[in-house]
């Protein structure tokens, strides 16, 4: 039999077990198997019911990703193909899902009569994530099973569900009492199901998934949340799939399911979700760390300053278990900061995310104290106070001090140089920057900052403590504003010098959000604060002194006192949540672009598009060339992932690379003879892109 499942047969029972580690991923060698074990039990006359399952104890992590986009995606047996020949087989098929089954390995359970799984069984139908929908049956099969409206938010969320609630929907038939007991307990179920003459169960040929729900639920769904899908495809093709449930016969279901799937599958927002998939995996493989590189233990944390920042890292490792000690300069900073946890987690109480008791689990793991000596026994301190150099590092000579050896001392800091925090410590080797993104709590980037001395076991200590507080830990090198916001400088830069030229922060704005951007620049700083941008940026004046005129807007309106939305006016005039050009604004930017020798003009929403994009992208690539960012991979991650890029535009490197590099340069030397003296002095291209474009490489890579 083919190694890649192992095919057992047993007191009238087969066994047929996957065998393609690490997930099961159902690529074409596994699928022929599946179907040559499936035929084989089919045509054998002692086996009387079928069993499916992971050999290695997991189930399948569906379709074989890797395999999209090139003919092996389709090649024969396709999946939809073998779960459609699984259905006709006459004889019960248990699949015992080990694990997790998710997309194509859900999928596979579903064309199976009967399901069982185990107490920490999770399936689910993340084909969204990839720009996809179930491609192989199940936006029919699965409404059958749950309903249409169950389905549709298993499948838009792409969230697994637990094994209760996956009992509870009807996805599975059964739990066992534990994992070692899956197999024996899918065993039994078989049996029974033989001895009871059971039927093979395949799902209802007719539709009726959306009995029970208003006539019009499907358009009104349609209509409630397409504003919130932008411009995704994949939601939308996934209401269309089950739509088809809902009116066609299973036949007729499948077939407009697999044609709209093939639809997702060339379009060029799953290829960008793809490549984000792969960038997540590759974003861990860091040079000189490796599985024989050991990690410190990390029981116990400690979080220096219980502000913004320091209450939302602290909640980080409470919500996974992890005790943590604030400590702050007086008592009373340090309740507020504590009751803000509080109020954060009532919130998530309030919304049906937490129970009472999880929130009372976490507050008991939160502790505070004045007193450095509550620290000597933690194994990670992240510092999160003022954005000041000296007052960071008198808290790291405290920490050298009282810390005990081998802890990790890390800094929250979002501009200084780690290595001079490091020194001022007779263990810079222990010490790194951890740069988590407001609110702290929520966003999911970490930039993982290795300082000049940092080591190996240091930084992988670090990126794994990331993932198990649920971050997308990206590791940077040491410079100004690390990867993130060092893009972020010359990106808003144009936006600000655009509006001097002409444009407002509505059409600024209204370009960005265009591509799907969380926010402008304009919405974002409003919402940041203007003065809060305006102090970072006035602490730092002599890192662009040679030209700041394009932060003039941003300084006047600082002196004006419009702050943004918490004072209902800053780049915009508010109304409750509405906001809109500010006439105050434009006639500010006309006054300072006349001060400033600007000639304003009407400014096109493409060169908007081109001048914020290019100048961002253009920075991405020399941070890769500086070798701050390991590959161009994880600069995409970063801006996804901290700063409400777009995944299915794959971030903004792999954007570029879709656009042509050529373009990209040819752009940049457009702009720099254009804009005269300011072109000269900012559209500078990087070497690396020069470099690149000369070579006719399409891809961004160290060159
Ligand atoms: N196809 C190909 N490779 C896969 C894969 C898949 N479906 N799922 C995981 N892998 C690979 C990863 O790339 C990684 O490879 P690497 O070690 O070479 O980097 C390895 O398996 C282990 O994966 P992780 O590092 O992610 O391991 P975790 O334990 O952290 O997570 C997981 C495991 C939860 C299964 C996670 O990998 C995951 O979410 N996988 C994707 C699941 C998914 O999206 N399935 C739907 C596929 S599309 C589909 O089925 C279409 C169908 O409807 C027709
Ligand atoms: P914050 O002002 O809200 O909190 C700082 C806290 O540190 C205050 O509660 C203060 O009392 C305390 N503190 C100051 N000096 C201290 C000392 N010597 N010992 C103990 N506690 C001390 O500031 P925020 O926004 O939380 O920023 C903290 C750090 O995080 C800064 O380095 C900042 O650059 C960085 N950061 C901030 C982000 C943000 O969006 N606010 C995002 C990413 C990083």
């Amino acid at each position: 039999m083919n190694a890649l499942v192992t095919y057992q047969v047993e007191d009238n029972l087969a066994l047929i077990g996957l065998a393609r580690p690490p997930v099961n991923a159902l690529g074409q060698p596994l699928r022929a198997a599946v179907l040559e074990a499936c035929e084989r039990a089919a045509t054998d006359m002692a086996v009387k019911a079928i069993v499916l399952h992971g050999a290695n104890g997991l189930f399948s992590a569906g379709a074989d990703i890797s395999e999209f986009g090139s003919d092996a995606s389709f090649a024969a047996p396709d999946l939809p193909a073998l779960l459609l020949r699984l259905t006709q087989l006459d004889k019960p098929l248990v699949a015992a899902i080990g694990k997790l089954a998710l997309g194509g390995g859900l999928e596979l359970a579903l064309a199976c009569g009967y399901r069982i799984g185990e107490p920490g069984t999770r399936v689910g139908l993340p084909e969204i994530n990839l720009g996809l929908l179930p491609g192989a049956g199940g936006t029919q099969r699965l409404p059958r099973l749950i309903g249409a409206q169950a389905a549709l938010d298993m499948m838009l969320s792409g969230a697994p569900a637990g094994a209760d609630s996956a009992l509870t929907l009807g996805i599975l038939d059964r739990l066992s009492a534990s994992a070692d007991s899956l197999l024996d307990e899918a065993r039994a179920f078989a049996h029974e199901l033989v001895a009871n003459r059971a039927p093979a169960r395949p799902a209802a040929p007719f539709p009726a998934p959306a009995e029970g729900l208003p006539e019009d639920f499907l358009a009104r769904f349609r209509q409630d949340n397409e504003p919130r899908w932008k411009s995704r495809l994949a939601p939308r093709l996934v209401l269309s799939a089950v739509e088809a449930a809902c009116l066609l016969p299973l036949e007729e279901g499948l077939a407009r399911e697999v044609a709209l799937f093939k639809q997702a599958e060339a379009s060029s927002q799953s290829q960008a979700l793809r490549h984000v998939f792969f960038a997540e995996r590759e974003a861990g493989r860091i040079p000189g760390i490796d599985g024989a590189t050991l990690l410190r233990p990390i029981r116990k944390v400690a979080v220096i300053g219980a502000g913004t920042m320091g209450g939302g890292i602290a909640m980080n490792f409470a919500n996974v278990g992890i005790p943590v000690t604030l400590l702050e300069r007086q008592g009373e900073v340090l309740d507020r900061g504590l009751t803000q946890i509080r109020k954060n987690y009532e919130i998530s109480v309030k919304r049906g995310k937490l129970t009472e008791a999880k929130l009372e689990q976490r507050m008991a793991l939160l502790g505070g104290t004045l007193d450095y000596a509550d620290l000597a026994d933690a194994d990670l301190v992240i510092e999160a106070v003022f954005e000041k150099m000296e007052i960071k590092q008198d808290v790291f000579r405290t920490l050298d001090r009282v810390c005990k050896p081998g802890a990790i001392l890390a800094t929250n800091t979002s501009s200084l140089d780690v290595d001079q925090i490091a020194a001022v410590t007779s263990r810079p080797q222990d010490v790194i920057g951890l740069h988590f993104f407001s609110p702290a709590n929520v966003m999911r980037l970490l930039e993982v900052v290795r300082g000049r001395k940092t080591t190996p076991d240091v930084l992988a200590t670090t990126l794994k403590m990331g993932r198990i507080i649920g971050k997308m830990p990206v590791v940077s090198g040491v410079c100004f504003g690390f990867i993130g916001n060092r893009m972020l400088e010359p990106y808003s830069r144009e936006a600000h010098r655009l509006v001097l030229e002409g444009a407002t922060p509505a059409q600024v704005d209204g370009v960005l959000t265009g591509l799907d951007l969380n926010m402008g620049v304009f919405s974002m700083l409003d919402l940041a604060g203007v003065d809060v941008n305006f102090l970072v940026r006035d602490s730092n004046r002599a890192a662009f002194a040679h030209d700041d005129s394009y932060c003039r807007l941003g300084d006047e309106l600082y002196a004006l006192g419009r702050y943004g939305q918490k004072t209902g006016r800053g780049f915009y005039a508010y109304e409750g949540r509405n906001r809109q050009d500010d006439y105050e604004v434009v006639a500010l930017a006309e006054r300072l672009a006349g001060e400033l020798h600007i000639a304003r003009r009407p400014i096109s929403d493409q060169e908007i598009h081109d001048r914020c994009l290019f100048m961002l992208i253009n920075e991405g690539i020399q941070l890769l060339d500086e070798g701050i960012a390991l590959r161009a991979s994880d600069i995409d991650l970063v801006w996804i992932n901290g700063y409400g890029f777009p995944a299915h535009l794959g971030g903004p490197m792999y954007y570029a690379e879709q656009l042509g590099l050529d373009k990209v340069l040819a752009g940049i030397s457009h702009f720099r003879q254009a804009l005269g003296e300011y072109g000269e002095m900012w559209f500078q291209p990087a070497p690396l892109l020069e470099r690149l474009v000369a070579a006719g490489k399409q891809r961004i890579e160290p060159l």
